[in-house]
């Protein structure tokens, strides 16, 4: 399916960047897009206008406008299981009818949000109490989209945060629950339990230790345990009041679902308007999705630039790199997005996938990743395409100084990938510090940079909550189109299923309930260090 582009590729591989801009004084203008106030910046790429025709081109052969089509209407197009994907429809509460099984699925979202709504008021003006009084803590018990998103868009409204303090539990290493609790009055803390299905390992032995702790310290759960799950029989059989459970329905993917009653927590944390802001975020972006043509597409391009990276120039990784301290999870939000989506080996129909699945997705926020791995990304012998965020203005005025700083090396990465620097000026440079002759020329080979390195900028005005709406949506997108170029289903996750079932059977082996026969050496041997250890 790539063969056209990658030839293409191989004609154009041993140009400059630099050389396609001396080239053509528009081309920062020609290969970015704009929505609204977001500026996605692809130029510093080897994509040129007969690269963009073929990747664009894709998206026809692919038939990416008619799956589109198909999962904004409810489609099933997460053949695997049988589902609609419409996490669109949570951005959209007042949109037209919307029928799922002959069922009109607008007004039960509705109707939930606006319990959501409610609740959130009563929590944040105190109108609902612990038995110790206001809620001054909230603790989200969820892991992996019951946990990432909530996280992610917590951190990242900071500056909106004017509810109770928001505390996130994953892990089933009991260090994180027991970390976080020792801190809290388990009096006045409202806990959330966090889960589609309400029978995650990690999350329901979180929930069970959170309810110990309320009751040992003197709370209700009954009325401080609050339920976000698509199970009524499962959040009835923990005990959680009907009244304190906000449903949501199997069309709603785990890292789809922060748009929907999973991100209690941030509404809780930023209030209602916030959050309806952020969801208008997304919709905006669903609209222009839906809409603009594919060179003028934001996710389409966004998702385009990933293909010819990934399966063309045969990159498997990149960066996502935020000069947005808020933004600092966000790249294990994606990483979750992309990797849970698009890490596939088996195309839709069962067969073998005939070229590299979804790409390896990591980073840490600018500019402390300068001082940790941007050295392999300048000198290193593997390319990473590098994907840089940035708003042109922070929430803090008086430190506009410090933003400026951020943004200035936000800029000069991506120019510093791009140009490198050669030889005659590490030597000139060596030359200048005093060097000669061999130990010049060893001590100037160190100090070249090849440059050539691609990037992308996506670039905002500022982190508010349409804003991050916008982005989280565009991500979204990006990981949809990408999926259906690549012809896999990115709405199931079977991968993480043979994990959680060993898991099961080293439980009860880890306790000596049962025997290791039929395990391997190595397992057997690492039991039996863990059973030899005596605390
Ligand atoms: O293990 C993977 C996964 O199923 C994710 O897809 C999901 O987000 C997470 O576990 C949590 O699932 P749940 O919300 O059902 O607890």
């Amino acid at each position: 399916m790539f063969t056209d582009l990658k030839s293409l590729h191989s004609e154009i591989c041993s140009e400059d960047i630099t050389d396609l801009f001396d080239r053509d004084p528009d081309r920062a203008a020609t290969f970015s897009v704009r929505h609204e106030t977001l500026l996605f910046d692809y130029s510093k790429t080897r994509i040129t206008s007969r690269v963009r025709t073929g990747l664009t081109t894709l998206c026809e052969k692919r038939g990416v406008a008619a799956k589109r089509d198909a999962m904004f209407l409810g489609g099933r197009i997460n053949e695997t299981e049988k589902r609609a994907v419409l996490h669109t429809a949570l951005r959209d509460p007042e949109g037209p009818e919307l029928l799922v099984d002959g069922e009109d699925i607008r007004r039960p979202l509705r109707e939930t949000l606006e319990r959501m709504e409610d609740l959130a008021r009563r929590v944040r003006s105190g109108a609902m109490q612990g038995p110790g009084g206001a809620f001054t803590d909230v603790v989200n018990i969820g892991i992996g989209g019951s946990d990432l998103g909530p996280v992610m868009a917590t951190l990242a409204l900071a500056p909106y945060h004017d509810g109770p303090r928001c505390h996130f539990v994953s892990n089933v290493d009991g260090a994180h629950i027991h970390d976080i609790l020792q801190r809290i009055d388990p009096r006045t803390t409202l806990v959330i339990v966090a889960s589609k299905t309400f029978t995650t390992v990690e999350t329901m032995t979180n929930a069970g230790t959170a309810r110990r702790w309320v009751e040992a310290g003197g709370g209700d759960p009954a009325q401080q345990f609050l339920a976000l799950s698509t199970s009524e029989e499962e959040t009835e059989a923990f005990g959680i009041p009907q009244e304190h459970v906000f449903g949501f329905e199997d069309w709603v993917g785990g890292r789809y679902s922060v748009w929907g009653p999973i991100g209690l927590s941030v509404m809780l944390a930023v209030g209602p308007e916030n959050f309806r802001a952020f969801l208008a975020g997304g919709k905006s972006m669903d609209d222009h999705f839906l809409s603009a043509p594919w060179e003028r597409n934001m996710p389409v391009m966004l998702a385009l630039t990933g293909i010819w990276h990934n399966q063309v120039c045969g990159y498997p990784t990149r960066a996502v790199l935020p000069y947005d301290q808020r933004l600092r999870r966000l790249p294990a939000y994606l990483q979750q997005l992309e990797m849970e989506s698009n890490g596939k080996s088996v195309a839709m129909d069962g067969s073998a996938l005939p070229f590299p699945s979804g790409p390896v997705v990591w980073g840490e926020p600018g500019t402390n990743g300068q001082h940790a791995f941007y050295q392999l990304l300048h000198q290193g012998t593997s390319v990473i395409p590098a994907e840089f965020l940035v708003a042109a203005m922070g929430h803090e005025p008086e430190l506009a100084h410090h933003h400026k700083l951020l943004v200035a090396n936000c800029l000069a990465q991506s120019e510093a990938l791009m140009r490198g620097r050669g030889l005659d000026e590490a030597r000139a440079r060596m030359r200048a510090e005093g060097y000669e002759g061999a130990e010049l020329e060893r001590q100037a080979r160190h100090r070249v940079f090849p440059g050539n390195r691609p990037s992308t900028t996506l670039i905002y005005p500022q982190l508010t909550p349409y804003v991050l709406g916008q982005i989280i949506a565009l991500y979204e997108h990006r990981v949809f189109v990408e999926g259906v170029i690549l012809g896999i289903n990115s709405f199931d996750q079977w991968g993480v299923e043979l994990g959680k079932e060993l898991a099961n059977t080293l439980a009860p082996l880890l306790a000596g309930e049962t025997s290791p026969d039929g395990k391997d050496g190595s397992t057997r041997a690492l039991l039996d260090y863990v059973r030899g250890t005596k605390g």
